[in-house]
């Protein structure tokens, strides 16, 4: 077994985890730099399938992050700008890097049905949770 496989399978883990403890995460899935380019594929998820598995950088609240370094964070979907919709259901989305040695690999990104369903809370955890990611990368 692949440390590469490894990974995947504890990436998939966490979303299905996530998916099942927190009712108002409706999508969860990683998206990650590829390769040299200037874009992010999508890596293991839960929800239901996207268009978006390559999203240019810039593009999108994703492709926002990916060139921010912060979290973003989207109560209302509808009033913002520069997004991609994955989803007629999706109100919300928070999406969150992955900084490893200064450099951003890659992020979580939480879509919701609910309309600002994002605590403190949440975005702490998931700042953790993309923090314990990066060492396992
Ligand atoms: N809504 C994201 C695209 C990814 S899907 O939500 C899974 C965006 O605007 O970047």
């Amino acid at each position: 077994e692949s440390p590469k496989h490894n990974t995947e399978e504890k990436l998939q883990k966490i979303c299905a985890l996530l998916d099942q403890e927190i009712s108002y995460f409706n999508w969860t899935g990683f998206y990650f730099k590829n390769g040299d380019k200037e874009e992010l594929i999508l890596g293991p998820y839960v929800g239901a399938p996207t268009d978006h598995t390559i999203i240019p950088y810039g593009k999108g609240i994703c492709g926002q992050v990916a060139v921010s370094n912060e979290t973003f964070v989207v109560p209302d979907v509808h009033v913002q700008d520069n997004y991609l919709s994955c989803s007629i259901d999706t109100k919300a989305e928070i999406v969150v890097p992955i900084m490893k040695d200064g450099q951003n690999i890659g992020q979580i990104d939480i879509d919701s049905h609910k309309v600002d369903p994002f605590t403190d809370e949440d975005r702490e955890m998931l700042e953790w949770l993309c923090d314990e990611v990066a060492k396992i990368m």
